[in-house]
């Protein structure tokens, strides 16, 4: 795994080129932009600087989601409607942004990716006082409780907005060799579990309502919820795997499969991330994907 600096300038690759970066972010490298392609108006990096979140326990983050154009996890106790309406206004600019970027950066993705969540993180990430399995200062490769993937990838692009300080990131060896140390011994795969296929429906139908969150997991969405808390509830691996650290520098951007890479971050304040959903069609190197990896381990499908 490497952090492969793109030259500045770069914004239209060729499409081989473009294959190229694909292919390395599938494959677990980091795609980093010492200076950001998408850059905020000053005004806007001076406001965000600005905002103060008192209830962080409450909301991890202050989310934007694109396609209902809707902002949320604001305090609006601190927050005054102008200031709400203000966040909005650069959320979804930044958003369409660096979805304008991607969109020829990484041609080969372009319309097979589900736009998922925009995010501002403007807490101190070092000593952040939240429960085990939402820490961000542990080890972990991303899945989401409530939204399932089904075998879409997870790829996030960060802005560290911060005038001056860098954003600290460990990281850890990719998915395919990080699970294998504990597949099938200690984590594996359940293979269609009884609910795995229900429906919303046939769930309420016999009276298990459709608040479970599990119901609708795909088995491959199973194992990678389970596989994030794995990590994180697991102090011998925490301390004795592979680490490499990253300073990521104010001003700079960075891309990473948080799925297929292990990654933490320990310190820094204020960030912009936009998190894309690549379908399993576009993937250049299938055969690396959790998915893939998964399905050979098992040897039966999990979608
Ligand atoms: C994470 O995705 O675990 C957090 C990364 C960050 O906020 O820098
Ligand atoms: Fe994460």
């Amino acid at each position: 795994m490497a952090v492969v600096s793109v030259p500045a300038g770069m914004i239209e690759p060729s499409p081989e080129q473009a294959r190229a970066w694909c292919a390395q972010l599938e494959s677990g490298d980091i795609l980093y932009f010492p200076r950001t392609p998408v850059p905020l108006p000053p005004d806007d990096i001076g406001f965000l600087l600005g905002q103060q979140q008192t209830d962080s326990s409450l909301h991890k983050n202050i989310a934007y989601k694109p396609g209902l154009d809707r902002l949320s996890g604001v305090d609006t106790r601190t927050a005054s409607p102008d200031a709400v309406a203000r966040l909005h206004g650069i959320m979804r600019h930044y958003s369409q942004s660096v979805v304008a970027f991607l969109a020829r950066f990484l041609s080969p993705y372009q319309d097979r990716w589900q736009l998922d969540y925009a995010s501002f993180r403007p807490q101190e990430e070092q000593g952040r006082d939240l429960p085990l399995r939402r820490r961000n200062d542990l080890l972990h490769t991303d899945a989401f409780p409530t939204r399932p993937t089904h075998g879409a990838r997870i790829l996030r692009f960060f802005s560290n907005i911060h005038p001056r300080r860098s954003r600290d990131w460990i990281v850890s060896d990719p998915f395919a060799s990080t699970v294998r140390q504990f597949v099938p011994r200690l984590i594996a795969p359940r293979l269609g579990s009884p609910f795995s296929r229900m429906g919303k429906g046939a769930a309420r139908a016999i009276g298990l309502g459709s608040a479970i969150p599990s119901l609708k997991r795909s088995p491959y969405d199973d194992f990678m919820m389970r596989f994030h808390n794995f990590l994180k509830e697991n102090p011998a691996w925490q301390a004795q795997c592979p680490k490499y650290s990253f300073q990521f520098p104010a001003g700079s951007s960075w891309m990473v499969y948080t799925d297929t890479v292990p990654h933490a971050v320990l310190a820094g304040q204020y960030a912009l991330e936009q998190t894309f959903l690549v379908l399993p069609e576009a993937m250049v190197r299938p055969e690396v994907s959790p998915l893939r990896v998964l399905e050979e381990i098992a040897r039966a499908p999990l979608l």
